[in-house]
């Protein structure tokens, strides 16, 4: 039996000196959300275990740029690990496999290979959610530490949309990625014009992510909207944070197997 409850405090322990958009509740609803992606391609509860530990480890080396692809040393340190814990050398295998290739789409084989990369870029880093989460992480990457808030926002959002396009995505997902990428792009789009309560919510977690003077998840709770639609987005985006969607996603979600 996989030691998954003993590999989670472990995780939670030890990988803490970690940016606030890739802390342990970001490992975590990985964790989840890629067991969750396992159960809907038809995985059996071990492989839905393998994923969850995958999540756990996607980001186990996650420095603060770009410029660095993480994956790799993910799996590589993942690796050592989960030796560590004693697993089997072909279960460490698929379980790195997931991390190491959790940064844009290849050839996937299997359901657990797929899992992490779906769970990372389509919970993680659309819906609602992500106006929050990006904007923290634009403000703690060392990429724009010399440059100005708009601009750096405006070309970080710009760059990963051009990145994950729908194409990135699995046919049977394309519904579920559609309907995350509309307020990802809505939200694009207020912040192109402008709009203060759209600003307002970028400044407040660009400063969150550059002083770091507050854990992200603290700050969306302590967040006080500017409108009804800032209410919007911290409403399903405080959702998504308690496991409030996966019913509504499921709906959306058309795979054969
Ligand atoms: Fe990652
Ligand atoms: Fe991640």
């Amino acid at each position: 039996m996989l030691p998954k409850n003993e590999i989670e405090g472990f995780v939670k322990e030890t990988l803490r000196d970690c940016l606030l958009t890739h802390d342990f509740s970001h490992f975590k609803r990985v964790a989840v959300g890629a067991s969750w992606f396992v159960g809907l391609l038809g995985g059996d509860k071990e492989e839905q275990d393998l994923a969850y530990i995958a999540g756990l480890l996607h980001d186990s080396v996650r420095p603060d740029t770009e410029k660095v692809d993480h994956a790799e040393a993910s799996a590589d340190k993942s690796r050592g690990i989960l030796e560590g814990f004693g697993i089997d050398s072909n279960v460490i295998n698929m379980i790195c496999q997931a991390i190491g290739d959790h940064r844009k789409p290849v050839a996937w084989e299997s359901p657990l290979h797929q899992s992490v990369y779906l769970a990372d870029k389509i919970l993680e880093q659309m819906g609602h959610y992500v106006a929050f989460r990006r904007c923290v992480y634009v403000g703690e990457c060392r990429d724009y530490r010399n440059k100005p808030f708009e601009e750096s926002i405006e070309r970080h959002f710009a760059y990963r949309t051009a990145k994950f396009g729908m194409g990135a995505f699995p046919q049977g997902f394309q519904g579920l990625t559609k309907k995350m990428m509309e307020p990802l792009l809505e939200f694009q789009d207020h912040l192109k014009r402008r709009e203060p309560w759209a600003l307002s919510l970028a400044r407040f977690f660009f400063d969150i992510g550059r002083e770091k003077s507050m854990l992200m998840d603290d700050a969306i709770r302590a967040f006080r909207p500017d409108g009804e639609l800032a209410k919007k987005w911290k409403k399903e985006t405080l959702a998504y944070m308690e496991g409030g969607k996966f019913r509504e996603w499921s709906e959306l979600v058309q795979v054969c197997f």
